[in-house]
């Protein structure tokens, strides 16, 4: 028993790491950056790149795959994270002397990889650029950034441009199911839909809820993934939103009381959750156009600073007729 738990301990390992693809052909959905990008390793260099896209669309994989396929190891390559290693003076040290020196066996130029590159401060970019031009003999830098227009121009210009795009349901589909057989899950059609509904095509938020959702039960449901982002059924909210409209007033603020003690939903979440779903529940027309105009009112207030339970109650209040 003890062994087990020993065991568990010493073999927990982030998904994300343990499925991150190896090689260009394992990245999904960016064929466009990865078709260029092999075009760059048949002629055995590449230029500087700037990886624009959002969160866990595969900027870090590619790059780390570009690298392994060029240099079939990572001697010359080393990974930084603007946003560990803010400033100035990291840009200044480590990275210059990483680049200073001469690449290692055969290769004739060092990669690297700086994830997050808009964390740097505008100094720090400034030198940057300067590291860039001096070294550009021995050196290619590969950026990682959520908007590329966050970097100075001198840097952009001084990079091939790939824009990674959210990932689309199919893909994100097979990726989590791939883990399904990897680890022994057995996941509902219905999870699938929640988890790609949070995570709006960033597969790293996709992955890490599913590892969530497995850490309690190797059989993941739709209410597993619920549970994990914190969010309410569309039923919940149609029943609460009904009995409110219902003039049930009291029996609504119970169904409230319900989802905040039983689900930890906070009240000001789940006024934004009943936005976010409005146009999904059945309730009519005319009705959702009124809800949409008093959750705008209660919404300004919490944002205000007024007590979110008590305008969850007013809001509620106010539906009925
Ligand atoms: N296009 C993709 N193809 C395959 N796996 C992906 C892709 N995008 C993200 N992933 C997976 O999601 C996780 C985060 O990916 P990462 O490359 O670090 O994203 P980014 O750098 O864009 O934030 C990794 O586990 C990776 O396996
Ligand atoms: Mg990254």
């Amino acid at each position: 028993m003890k062994l087990n738990l020993l065991k568990d301990i010493i073999m927990f390992e982030l998904w994300t790491e343990k499925y991150r693809p190896k090689k260009l052909d394992d990245i999904v959905g960016q064929e466009d950056t990865t078709k260029r990008l092999k075009a760059f390793i048949s002629k055995g260099s590449i230029p500087n790149l700037l990886f624009a896209g959002i969160q866990g669309s595969g900027k870090t994989s590619t790059a780390l795959a570009l690298v392994n396929e060029i240099f079939g190891n990572t001697e010359n390559f080393i990974e930084l994270n603007a946003s560990d290693e803010r400033g100035i003076d990291t840009v200044r040290i480590k990275i210059k002397d990483f680049a200073r020196t001469r690449p290692i066996g055969e290769g004739s130029f060092k990669i690297i990889l700086l994830d997050e590159a808009e964390a740097l401060t505008k100094d720090a970019q400034q030198a940057l650029r300067r590291t860039m031009e001096n070294y550009s003999e021995t050196c290619r830098f590969i950026l990682d950034c959520n908007y590329s227009s966050k970097l100075i121009e001198p840097i952009q210009s001084r990079c091939v441009v790939f824009r990674f795009k959210p990932l689309k349901k199919d893909y994100i589909k097979k990726y989590l199911e791939k883990i399904e057989k990897g680890e022994e899950l057995k996941i509902e059609e219905d999870a699938i839909e929640a988890i790609f509904k949070e995570c709006g095509g960033d597969l790293r938020r996709a992955t890490n809820i599913l590892q969530a959702c497995a850490s309690m039960n190797k059989e993941i449901s739709e209410n597993s993934v619920l549970e994990v982002v914190g969010k309410a059924k569309g039923r919940d909210i149609e029943e609460l939103l009904k009995l409110a409209i219902a003039g049930k007033f009291l029996e609504s603020r119970k169904k409230l009381y319900n989802l905040m003690i039983e689900q930890g939903i906070s009240p000001d979440d789940l006024l934004k959750q009943i936005h976010s779903r409005i146009f999904e529940l059945e309730i009519d027309d005319n009705e959702k156009l009124r809800i949409i105009k008093l959750l705008a009112d209660y919404e300004f207030r919490v944002v205000e600073g007024s007590n979110p339970l008590i305008q969850v109650e007013a809001f509620l209040a106010s539906l009925s007729k």
